[in-house]
């Protein structure tokens, strides 16, 4: 590799990993399993080695990922909260071994500890004067998100310490801190997908992004009910305002964690001790083996060299300790047969191919399906149709195949030509210049038209309720819609003489899409598809630019400067608003109605004379009320069109104050946010007082 070559490479892989960084901490939708992050990440960091001149500022290889959301308050934490350095075989243990002897002097004995590695999410718990204070996520290391309330949810995260607290420290301390990592139980996961899907939402991906998304859920009632747990692993004292001293630290790392048992704080039982690099290889095998019978997600073994003192004489990089490491475990696998390739075409007209598999146990789950993601992968592994395969699901997410086994050919499996039709429309397909994704290039595929609405129509998106997988094919079928914006012009009688359907139904969906031109600003923007951009890069857009003609002339310089948007995603923004095609679906999507001149980050919008009171506002109940139960007033709000949430915020519409409204009230009326008694309910409803008097 030259020079330019290398530069390009590192801007492009340096591109990937923020991206996947975004997907998983930001989004909570990681598209790859973490070991293949971690091989992107590794490749990053060697590159980087080979060629310091070309690293001009600060990579990502030198900071650790940042889960920041601005829902939330952020506070600075009393020491930085870093990473650890992966190793991922015992030739790199081995070395890890041996430069932690020469730093501290082939003299000294070096006791190390070995224990699990949760796949959960990092949480700083502070206490003052021992009484439970701040809990903040990891944010970017410095700062932290506040999520007091949530984690004081956590059965285990106790209130207060016991008396006599301070007597676990060596010297005197006004408060502590402990981390650790906060996780999903598998059974309690499996527990809460099972009522999700019962609910009709969408099921969480697996333990480690229903915890990250748990923890920055705004209703701390919800976070109790969803069960989460935690384990401690650190714990140190703090003094004066809150700051730490290496002076005051307990001497290792074993004290830390029957300290933190003696506070009453959870701790893995699950820890061993060796003293050189064969027995921690004994350990690594040890835990590894035991990993499937754990409750918990696990993605490898922490070693960290126990003494304080050894701690602090190898010390720390910017980004993690040197007397740590993580020892991932690599991905699991499973062999089956790929019994045929199906096509997939997406939103964006992208032709997948999918892999249907003979069901195969996987980690804990049935397989039938992974993804192949695209002919290159395809050619390149020369995975056939009736061979072998060997499956993965490391991280739990989408499983994908890793390999054929040619020697298990009989000689029938024949590799799959590369499709010249789209499977769905039967136009042709091609790959773009540079891109390796086969397309359909036609812009009306049934397929394309059919995911651009269920995207628009989608939670994150419009939000249009009622508007189904099976109702947009109808519509489709029908030739009622081919894009959003024909939703606008869809007729209510001919809506209401849909089988099943009637005129309540059809006017809950009409009063759904109308709703959708006063969803938040940010919502709209992910609405419309822009390639690359999911829910945080359009709260971004919609931060920066007011109004769909200020995002359409941006220029990628402009965009490329803005937080969490790098050079590949500017460019798709300005592509995609270059385009003809995408001008007139503005248009149209403008005549519908659908931009307002100047959008507005979300803010509590009064209820003017004239609008629907129900549908499409956020409402949210307290205190009791007299004639119905909460659930009836939220069965009927939801009827008509509206939606119920748990906790007050700027994006509540009303709230409704029964009798002891406590301090929702207080915080909506802080808000300004309109609030009913149960009789302006009532008569909104149209449910006279005496009808639900129970
Ligand atoms: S010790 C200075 N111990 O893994 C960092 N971390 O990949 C000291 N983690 O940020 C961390 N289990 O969130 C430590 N037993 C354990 C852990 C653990 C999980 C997480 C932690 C850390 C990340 C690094």
């Amino acid at each position: 590799m030259n020079r330019n070559e290398a530069r390009r490479r590192l801007a492009a892989l340096r591109a990937e990993v923020e991206r996947h960084r975004r997907l998983y901490y930001q989004e909570l939708a990681p598209e790859i399993e973490d070991s293949e992050y971690d091989a992107l990440e590794r490749e990053l960091a060697d590159l980087e080695a080979a060629y310091p001149e070309l690293v001009a500022d600060l990579s990502p290889t030198a900071r650790v990922g940042d889960d920041r959301d601005e829902r939330f308050p952020a506070a600075p934490h009393a020491r930085p909260m870093l990473s650890l350095q992966n190793s991922y075989d015992l030739a790199e243990v081995r070395s890890f071994d041996q430069r932690v002897r020469r730093e501290l002097g082939a003299q000294a004995g070096v006791v190390y500890t070995v224990e699990p590695k949760m796949d959960g999410v990092a949480i700083a718990v502070r206490y003052r004067d021992g009484a439970l204070a701040a809990a903040l996520t990891r944010g970017d290391g410095l700062r932290g998100d506040v999520v007091t309330r949530n984690v004081a949810t956590i059965a285990t995260v106790s209130a207060r310490l016991p008396r006599g607290w301070r007597g676990q420290f060596p010297a005197p301390v006004d408060a502590c801190e402990a981390r650790g990592e906060v996780y999903l139980a598998r059974s309690r996961f499996a527990e809460l997908n099972a009522e999700r899907e019962a609910a009709g939402l969408e099921p969480f991906a697996n333990p480690r992004n229903a915890t990250a998304g748990t923890l920055k859920t705004l209703d701390p009632g919800e976070v109790g009910r969803r069960g989460l747990s935690v384990v401690f692993y650190q714990l140190f004292p703090l003094t004066d305002g809150d700051r730490w001293t290496e002076a005051g630290d307990l001497p290792s790392h074993r004290a830390e964690l029957q300290a933190l048992a003696a506070l009453g704080l959870p701790v893995n039982p699950l820890l061993e001790t060796a003293q050189d690099a064969d027995e921690l290889a004994g350990c690594l095998a040890r835990l590894e083996s035991r990993r499937h019978d754990l409750d918990y997600q696990i993605d490898g073994a922490v070693i960290k060299v126990d003494s304080a003192a050894q701690q602090q004489r190898l010390g720390w990089t910017a980004k993690a300790p040197r007397w740590g490491l993580a020892y991932k475990f690599a991905a699991e696998e499973a062999t089956t047969r790929l019994r045929a390739i199906t096509l997939q075409v997406g939103r964006t007209g992208v032709i997948t191919p999918v892999a249907e598999l003979e069901p195969v146990a996987l980690a804990g789950t049935t397989v039938s399906r992974a993804t192949l993601h695209n002919w290159e992968e395809l050619e390149r592994k020369d995975i056939r149709p009736g061979d072998r395969v060997v499956v993965a699901k490391g991280g739990d997410i989408i499983p994908k195949v890793l390999r054929s086994l040619p020697e298990a050919r009989d000689g029938t499996q024949r590799p799959l030509p590369m499709p010249k039709r789209c499977p769905v429309c039967g136009q042709k397909a091609a790959r773009r210049e540079g891109e390796v994704a086969l397309r359909c290039l036609n812009p009306t595929c049934p397929a394309v038209l059919a995911g651009r609405l269920r995207h628009f129509a989608g939670r994150q998106a419009g939000n249009v309720e009622g508007l189904g997988e099976r109702w947009i094919d109808l519509f489709l079928a029908k030739g009622w819609v081919e894009s959003p914006a024909d939703l606008f012009r869809l007729e209510r009688g001919a809506l209401a003489a849909l089988p099943g359907w009637g005129e309540r139904s059809a006017d809950n969906l009409m009063q759904a899409i109308a709703a959708t031109p006063r969803r938040p600003w940010a919502n709209k923007i992910f609405a419309l598809g822009i390639p690359q951009v999911g829910i945080a890069t359009a709260t971004t857009l919609a931060r920066e630019y007011a109004s769909i003609d200020a995002l359409a002339r941006a220029t990628a310089d402009e965009l490329s400067g803005l937080a969490d948007i790098g050079p590949l995603v500017a460019e798709a923004i300005t592509t995609w608003f270059a385009d003809a095609s995408v001008r007139a679906f503005l248009a149209d999507l403008r005549s519908v109605g659908f931009f307002l001149a100047r959008e507005e980050q979300p803010a509590a919008r009064p209820v003017a004379p004239g609008d629907d009171p129900i549908a499409g506002r956020t409402f949210v109940l307290t205190g009791t009320l007299a004639g119905l139960t909460r659930d009836e007033a939220r069965a009927a709000i939801e009827e008509r069109g509206g939606k119920v949430a748990g906790s007050v915020s700027k994006r509540t519409d009303v709230l409704v104050a029964g009798e002891k409204p406590g301090s929702k009230q207080a915080k909506a009326a802080a808000l300004g946010i309109t609030i009913w008694d149960e009789t302006t309910l009532r008569r909104h409803l149209g449910t006279p007082e005496s009808a639900g008097d129970r």
